[in-house]
């Protein structure tokens, strides 16, 4: 397990980014993260789900509006209340995955894209609570930020950009990392069954290089990147897919786990 530091917290990076943009579209492309991973999880429409962490609602609004019994929660008012706005018939509400008010055995679903690395205290209650209010048999999906070289490169390129800037980086929590081995024996300890872990890349690290990126993209729009996902040029997917052909540990930047409650 391994900490990145950032100058602003969490919380408040997240109030900051969900301010500064608008409520996602729903996602449009199954191919890619994070929907491909939720379609391998929800299979079927025949039960509640729960999205926890859902942010600016790319996830949410793609199950609502396909017809399924879908609830958000995210910690960030702000993001809630733009979702609220964009979308009102919407079941979204302000919740903390490490306390949610939901009684046990509440949902057969539980989605949580980016969510658990977020916690600096009470990983273990976290994962606990969704547990808990899964039914026996109900699936989760959920990533994790990698302990690798991608994650400790993309640190490293943030700190270095921040220094050139003149920013200091300071010692506020900002990420938790785990190697595939420890996300999955986070799931086991609480319980799970776990069917997989697949490394998969978000966001490749030749994304942050406007040369690499894909015609449309090289001007960075945050909520077309968030829609289509973000896309390389026809050598930067060449490259990026060399190094996860062949070091797929060290070059993905999260891994998703699907797992079952017995
Ligand atoms: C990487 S974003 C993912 C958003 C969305 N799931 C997606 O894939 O587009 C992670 C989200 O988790 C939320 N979050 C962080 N800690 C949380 C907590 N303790 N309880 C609920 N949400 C939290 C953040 O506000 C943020 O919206």
């Amino acid at each position: 397990m391994r900490v990145t530091y950032r100058h602003a917290n969490n919380k408040e990076y997240w109030t900051r980014r969900w301010g500064d943009i608008p409520a996602d579209v729903p996602m449009q492309n199954k191919t890619v993260y994070p929907l491909k991973y939720a379609e391998q999880t929800v299979t079927a429409n025949d039960g509640a789900i729960l999205e926890a962490g859902c942010g600016a609602g790319r996830i949410l609004r793609y199950y609502h509006e396909s017809g399924y019994d879908i609830t958000g929660i995210d910690f960030i008012d702000v993001a809630v209340e733009k979702l609220r706005a964009v979308d009102p018939t919407l079941k979204v509400e302000t919740g903390d995955i490490t306390q949610l008010r939901f009684a046990d055995a509440s949902f057969r679903y539980l989605l949580a894209f980016g969510l658990y690395h977020n916690l600096e205290h009470g990983l273990a209650e976290a994962v606990g609570e969704t547990a808990r209010v899964l039914q026996s048999g109900g699936r989760v999906c959920a990533s994790f930020r990698a302990d690798n070289i991608q994650t400790r490169l993309t640190d490293w390129l943030t700190e270095r950009r921040a220094r050139k800037s003149g920013k200091t980086m300071g010692k506020a929590f900002h990420k938790m990392n785990l190697t595939r081995r420890e996300f999955a024996a986070l799931f086991e300890r609480a319980g799970f069954v776990v069917e997989s872990v697949s490394p998969v890349e978000n966001m490749p690290i030749l994304y942050k290089f406007a040369f690499f990126r894909a015609r449309t993209h090289k001007v960075f729009d945050e909520n077309r990147a968030r829609a289509e996902g973000y896309r390389l040029s026809g050598l930067g997917q060449l490259l990026q897919d060399a190094l996860m052909r062949f070091l797929p540990d060290q070059f993905c930047n999260i891994y998703v786990l699907i797992a079952h409650k017995p």
